[in-house]
């Protein structure tokens, strides 16, 4: 089932409803790939010592319980009276924890110790948590773009057929993760001028490339072994940041003119 409504290059669209974000999150559910979990997870010592303190690090990340984002999701939505983002985020934090859920079971299997804190996931928790929604969503976007480029090399990087097809799932899932965070973010800067948009993207870009580079050095084993050398790497993620920042941009959509009146407005029509 697909929400896409327009394509890249073509004129402006309306963004996906929260109604119809909802009815994605719960036919996705359903329609999993099949993970051949009976045929176990054998690695070899060298894909243990490739992955293991990356594959940790990841499986920890998509573990957030997110409450203070859930808080400020709820906030936004009784603020705009778009109701439905609370469900539809809330199913958006259930295909994370099956991502965590997916690669602990993985880990499990392999033998590889889950972890419960991680110094790059502190930060990464505590800049979530820094300001109001729209910075949290932004962070997580620049989180998920990552994700894009790193399951693929993961999955490049294993023999196993379970953590193979794991990555397929979760690349699939991310791909909609970030249409449905960077539409959200259109939304919310709707009424910002061309200057302040300019201004936003290129703070994107610039945390873009800070998180871009920690993460080479801390997963450059993993990326390596998928094939991803550093400027395959940095061009992938150049790609999906440059999809991103196209589907965040409020200009490529068609809003609905506001329905509540300004006081100014309200004024001249109780006075006729
Ligand atoms: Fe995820
Ligand atoms: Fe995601």
């Amino acid at each position: 089932m697909s929400v896409v409504a327009g394509g890249v290059s073509g004129g402006p669209r309306r963004t996906v409803s929260s109604e119809r974000w909802c009815e994605y999150f719960r036919s996705n559910a359903e329609a999993l790939l099949p993970i051949p979990w009976d045929v176990g997870v054998r690695l070899s010592a060298d894909e243990i010592a490739t992955i293991t303190t990356s594959i940790q690090e990841f499986q920890l990340g998509e573990s957030s319980e997110g409450k203070t984002f859930a808080k400020m999701a709820r906030a936004y939505a009784e603020q705009s009276g778009d109701l439905g983002y609370v469900v539809a985020h809330g199913l958006f934090i259930a295909e994370e924890h099956r991502h965590a859920r997916d690669l602990g079971r993985v880990m499990d299997l392999a033998g590889i110790a889950r972890v419960r804190k991680t110094a790059a996931d502190g930060v990464f928790r505590w800049l979530r948590k820094l300001a109001g929604l729209e910075v949290s969503i932004g962070v997580l976007v620049t989180a998920e773009i990552i994700a894009r480029v790193y399951y693929d090399a993961l999955m490049r990087a294993t023999t196993s057929p379970v953590l193979q097809t794991l990555c397929r799932q979760i690349l699939q899932d991310e791909i909609m993760h970030v249409q449905f965070q960077t539409e959200r973010l259109a939304i919310m800067r709707r009424s910002r001028g061309w200057p302040a948009l300019l201004a936003t993207h290129l703070l994107h870009r610039l945390a873009m490339s800070v998180a871009c580079g920690v993460v080479w050095l801390k997963h450059r084993r993993v990326l390596g072994a998928g094939s991803f050398g550093l400027v395959r790497y940095w061009l992938a993620v150049r790609r999906e940041l440059c999809i991103a920042l196209h589907s965040m941009n409020p200009r490529r959509y068609e809003f609905d003119r506001p329905t509540i009146r300004t006081a100014e407005a309200t004024r001249e029509a109780v006075t006729v």
